[in-house]
C-alpha cells in the first residue's frame, strides 16, 4: 500500500502529479474539514511536504505517531520546529542552492527600483504624468556601499551582483568569512550607519527576530534604503512604518512581510516603498528543480539511501 504523505503546501503540478503516482496524498487546503482529515489519517502520515507560509509546528509534529520527514519547498526551515522534529528522530530536508541566483535578483531588482524610481517610473508613464514635466530624481548606484546583513549563499550572491554595480560591498554576520575580500563588521548599528543600502538576507527565526529595530533605522540614516528578501520577521515592521512614515529612512524595497500574505495597509499608500508578494523564488525553473528536489528527498528517504540534502540541527 502507497504511503502517505500530508501536503500543506503545494508543487508545480507535474511535481504535485509525480507526488500522487507515488505516494496517497492528502492536500489539507483541498480537505472540507482538515482537522477531520488530520485526525483520520494521523496513524498513516508518515510525511509532511511543505513550504515557509505553512507552520510545521509542534503541535501538528506530536499529532503525528508515524511522522519519518519533513520535506520543505524552499531554503529557510523557520516554520518548522526543528526542535520537536529532533525529538522524535524526524528527518528534515530543504532545497539550498536553487533558490540562491533568484532571490539575489530579486535583491537587486528591489535595489534598482528603489534607487532609480522604475516602479514609479512605469506609473508615470501609464498615467500620462509625464507630459507635464519629469519625475522626481532617483540615486547614483556606482559607488555606494551595500551593507549585506548575512553572508549566506544568498548574500554571497548579492554581494558579487553589487559588485558589478561596482558599488562598494560591507557584511554582517556572526562570523568574519575571510575568504571574502568585502570589508566585515561585527556591529550592525555601525553597518547600518555605513550602508547606503542595507540587503537582508539572513535566516529567519528566533535568533534573528526584529534583528533590525528602530535604532537600527536610525542608524541607516534619512538617505539609506533597506531591502528585504530574508525574512519578515527580521524586521521590526511597526518600527519600519513609523521610520518610513518620518522619513528616518529613505526607502524600503520588500518582499517578504511579517504576516504573509498580509500587507501592513498603510506601506500602500507610501511611496517611498517598493513592495513584492514574496517572489524570491518564483520562476518557472527554478520552482520547477525545488518540486523536484522535494521528491527526490522524500525518495531518497523511503528508499533507505542518502538524503539529497538534509538540514543539519
Ligand atoms: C519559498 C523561500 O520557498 O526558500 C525560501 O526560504 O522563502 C522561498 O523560496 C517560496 O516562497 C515557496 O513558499
Amino acid at each position: 500500500m502507497a504511503r502517505t504523505i500530508l501536503a500543506l503546501g503545494t508543487l508545480l503540478p507535474a511535481e504535485m502529479e509525480a507526488l500522487e503516482r507515488d505516494f496517497n496524498v492528502i492536500r489539507l487546503s483541498k480537505e472540507a474539514d482538515p482537522e477531520a482529515s488530520l485526525q483520520e489519517h494521523r496513524n498513516d502520515i508518515v510525511g509532511i511536504i511543505t513550504s515557509p507560509m505553512k507552520k510545521a509546528n509542534r503541535h501538528l509534529i506530536e499529532a503525528l505517531p508515524n511522522l519519518e520527514i519533513i520535506s520543505q519547498f524552499g531554503v529557510g526551515v523557520d516554520n518548522i520546529d526543528l526542535q520537536a522534529a529532533k525529538e522524535r528522530h524526524i528527518v528534515v530536508t530543504n532545497t539550498p542552492d536553487l533558490v540562491t541566483n533568484d532571490t539575489a535578483d530579486i535583491a537587486l531588482s528591489l535595489l534598482l527600483s528603489c534607487a532609480r524610481r522604475t516602479v514609479e517610473g512605469d506609473a508615470y508613464v501609464r498615467v500620462g504624468h509625464w507630459v507635464n514635466g519629469p519625475m522626481p530624481h532617483g540615486v547614483t548606484l556606482t559607488g555606494k556601499t551595500v551593507g549585506i546583513v548575512g553572508l549566506g549563499r544568498i548574500g554571497q550572491a548579492v554581494a558579487r551582483r553589487a559588485s558589478g554595480f561596482d558599488m562598494n560591498v560591507i557584511y554582517y554576520g556572526r562570523h568574519e568569512k575571510p575568504e571574502f575580500s568585502y570589508s566585515y563588521y561585527p556591529d550592525l548599528m555601525k553597518l547600518a550607519e555605513d550602508s547606503d543600502f542595507m540587503i537582508l538576507t539572513v535566516s529567519g527565526g528566533p535568533e534573528t527576530r526584529h534583528l533590525v529595530n528602530a535604532d537600527v533605522l536610525k542608524a541607516l540614516g534619512p538617505e539609506g534604503f533597506l531591502i528585504n528578501v530574508a525574512r519578515g520577521s527580521v524586521v521590526d515592521e511597526e518600527a519600519l512604518l513609523i521610520a518610513l512614515s518620518n522619513k528616518e529612512i529613505a526607502g524600503a524595497g520588500l518582499d517578504v512581510f511579517e504576516n504573509e500574505p498580509h500587507v501592513p495597509e498603510a506601506l500602500y499608500t507610501m511611496d517611498n516603498v517598493v513592495l513584492l508578494p514574496h517572489i524570491g523564488t518564483l520562476t518557472l525553473e527554478t520552482r520547477t528543480k525545488m518540486g523536484q528536489l522535494v521528491l527526490e528527498n522524500l525518495q531518497a528517504h523511503f528508499n533507505g539511501e542518502p538524503l539529497k540534502t538534509p538540514v543539519v540541527v
